[in-house]
């Protein structure tokens, strides 16, 4: 049997195996932050999220009943009150649910989402972007992003969790890495030639077949479907959330002709149609769905947990 707590261990070293950055680079963050927790002072040590020092994850987290066996799990895209209340629903007509596993940050973890956010200057550089021009738009985004979360109720999902006693965990950064390599590894593989051509590569993917069904497939937001793809990069898919208009810019600047992201915000688009730039969005619920399979495959290989899907996630197995 296995604990919700060594779930997410394990999850945490699965994530880290599918990070961008160099390994080596996580110890060193990781380090940092045991430096700095000494040097911490009351009540803000007293407060410290301790976890942070094992997990570089930020928006990845156990929320609720870490020490809880699991044996069956829900697992769906959003986790939030109304979600909870379904699990416990659920569990009145006798389902059975043990706990609760969201893909979207809930409490502490959406509040630290913008920590993930440095990755991306890995993905960036990664794909050709001068580090220098990485960290000046990733940067001040990231700030954006923590200013913006700050004013949420964090408390709200966290303690609906227990007070229906219902351990939960999120699992963010840890799942869109997964997503980020096989989708990176995929359209690698298939190499295709027109923007046409991604979308029927990324069709290939049975999560995305799925989402048909819904309308929420793989869309081209900019650029002709005829077009040539040219240089494709991966870019919206992992490292907390989107990066705004400027990453349009350096894509140019560096040779890079087309995006392929979950989403993309209103300004990015337009800014891709002002420069010739190509995005093409694989769609969101499919995208994070197989992350979140992919993750999945590996938990029940290795403790063989039974799933419950809702919340916009589809299931499926590799
Ligand atoms: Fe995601
Ligand atoms: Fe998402």
């Amino acid at each position: 049997m296995v604990t919700l707590k060594e779930l997410h261990s394990f999850s945490v070293g699965e994530g880290i195996k599918e990070d961008p950055r160099e390994k080596k680079k996580i110890e060193k963050l990781l380090e940092k932050r045991k430096e700095n927790f000494e040097d911490m002072k009351d009540p803000k040590k007293e407060h410290y999220d301790k976890d942070r020092l094992e997990n570089p994850f930020d928006d990845s987290k156990v929320i609720y009943g870490e020490d809880s066996e699991v044996e069956k799990m829900a697992v769906g895209i959003d986790i939030e009150t109304q979600d909870l209340i379904l699990i416990d629903r659920l569990n009145e007509k006798g389902e059975d649910i043990d706990a609760a596993f969201g893909h979207h940050p809930e409490g502490r973890a959406l509040a630290n989402l913008h920590k993930v956010m440095g990755l991306q200057i890995d993905t960036l550089e990664q794909a050709g972007i001068p580090v220098s021009q990485a960290e000046g738009i990733v940067r001040p985004r990231a700030d954006e992003v923590k200013k913006g979360v700050h004013a949420s109720n964090h408390p709200r999902t966290p303690r609906t969790a227990e007070l229906l006693d219902i351990p939960f965990m999120t699992l963010h950064t840890i799942c869109d890495n997964h997503a980020y390599q096989f989708m990176k590894d995929h359209l690698e593989k298939e190499d295709p030639e027109t923007l046409g051509n991604v979308v029927d590569a990324i069709l290939k993917i049975p999560e995305y077949e799925w989402s048909l069904d819904y309308d929420m497939g793989p869309e081209i937001f900019t650029g002709d479907k005829d077009n040539r793809a040219g240089k494709i990069e991966v870019l919206g898919f992992t490292g907390g959330t989107s990066l705004k208009e400027d990453l349009i810019e350096k894509m140019v600047e560096s040779g890079i002709d087309t995006l392929i992201v979950m989403h993309a915000p209103k300004k990015q688009i337009e800014k891709a149609k002002e420069e010739n730039i190509n995005i093409i969005s694989a769609g969101h619920m499919p995208s994070d769905s197989l992350g979140i399979n992919l993750l999945l495959d590996k938990i029940h290989e290795e403790f063989g947990v039974e799933i419950v899907e809702l919340s916009g996630f589809k299931r499926i197995e590799r």
